[in-house]
């Protein structure tokens, strides 16, 4: 049977939190122990971080960063192909070709250009204020970074839902005009992880500077923990499950953990103590993660060396889909 192609990326954009870890590498990671099923391909998407990131030296060391939080959450890189973005070339000119496809309106209704628009509007800016064409065009060049590969399924948080349904769109236009040449992917959208909720209870995100950073020292944790927004519930009164502590605390312990921690909170402990319970369990999770990530930040050559290796097989297939691709639009 042949395997089905499980693809993902995450952007170097900022240090790693645990949304990322949560809602994309660790059901990623999931696949890659399913191997005579599926088929893995991760990468660091550096060159969409290019709209956000602007000098080298931040983009080089973010990129590490990431690559090392995927090594250091247990990605195995001979069950992976694990590379940069900006390794593969053939990822450009598909780029290129893709933007000849897809409808400007489309473009148009991205939520993270829409986002910019509405915030620019709202503040009696010109609609398109600080919009560059990386931002413009970012759903296209997603879209050549998993149609490169024929993938079948994206793992993502829900937040790029949007993202893989205009990859869907650009694909079926694409063939449309030349023929089913693109495999057409689907999102991969863990429930539980859909949405991990963050300091103030939105969801956790670098843009709304909300996020708890996956390998934080110790100290920081706990004090990072501590700024968990709650509400004025007195330390002794009853409190119930509808909070970001229970919510957090769900991910990281067992069902029996999470039974007794429930009950705790009905009996009525201190959302103080409630979060050192926390923080306890994270750290428990987290310390030997954190060790490898340690290690590998610290011997960058042995991440380069995995991510040549990986940019070498993914370059053998990118390759072979962008011959297939030139060859139909007659160039
Ligand atoms: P951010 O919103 O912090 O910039 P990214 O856009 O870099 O995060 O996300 C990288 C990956 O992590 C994506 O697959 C995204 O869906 C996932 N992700 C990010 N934040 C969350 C969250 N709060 N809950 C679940 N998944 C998330
Ligand atoms: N847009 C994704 C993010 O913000 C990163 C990304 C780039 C990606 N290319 C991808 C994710 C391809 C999945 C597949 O995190």
């Amino acid at each position: 049977m042949k395997k089905e192609m499980i693809l993902t990326g995450i952007k170097p954009t900022g240090d790693p939190h645990i949304g990322n870890y949560l809602g994309a590498i660790k059901p990623a990671i999931e696949f890659t122990n399913n191997n005579d099923k599926y088929e893995c391909f991760y990468f660091m998407a550096d060159y969409h971080a290019l709209t956000t990131v602007k000098t080298g030296e931040e983009l080089k060391r973010y990129t590490l960063e990431i690559a090392s939080s995927w090594l250091a959450c247990g990605l195995d890189p001979e069950k992976v192909v694990f590379y940069k973005q900006s390794d593969i070339p053939e990822i450009f000119e598909l780029y290129t070709i893709l933007t000849n496809v897809t409808p400007k309106g489309l473009m148009n209704r991205a939520h993270a250009y829409k986002a910019v628009v509405d915030e620019n509007t709202k503040n009696n800016e010109e609609a398109d204020f600080n919009v560059n064409m990386g931002l413009y065009n970012y759903p296209i060049l997603m879209a050549a970074d998993i149609l490169m590969f024929n993938t079948n399924k994206v793992p993502v948080g829900m937040d790029q839902k949007q993202h893989i349904e205009i990859a869907r769109d650009i694909a079926t236009y694409f063939n449309n005009r030349y023929g089913n040449v693109l495999q057409i992917p689907e999102p991969f959208i863990k429930e539980e992880v859909a949405i991990i909720l963050g300091l103030d209870g939105r969801k956790m995100s670098k843009s709304y500077g909300n996020t708890i950073e996956l390998f934080l020292p110790e100290e920081k944790l706990q004090k990072v923990i501590n700024k968990i927004v709650t509400d004025s519930s007195a330390p002794d009164e009853p409190k119930g499950t509808d909070n970001t502590i229970f919510e957090l605390y769900k991910l990281f312990a067992t069902e029996k953990e999470l039974k007794e921690f429930e009950t705790k909170l009905a009996n009525g402990i201190s959302w103080g103590e409630a979060k050192k319970e926390l923080f306890v369990k994270m750290n428990e999770i987290l310390k030997p993660m954190r060790d490898k990530y340690e290690y590998y930040m610290n011997n960058s050559e042995v991440v380069d060396k995995i991510l040549a290796e990986g940019a070498k097989k993914a370059r053998k297939i990118a390759e072979n889909q962008l011959k297939i691709v030139r060859k139909i639009i007659g160039v």
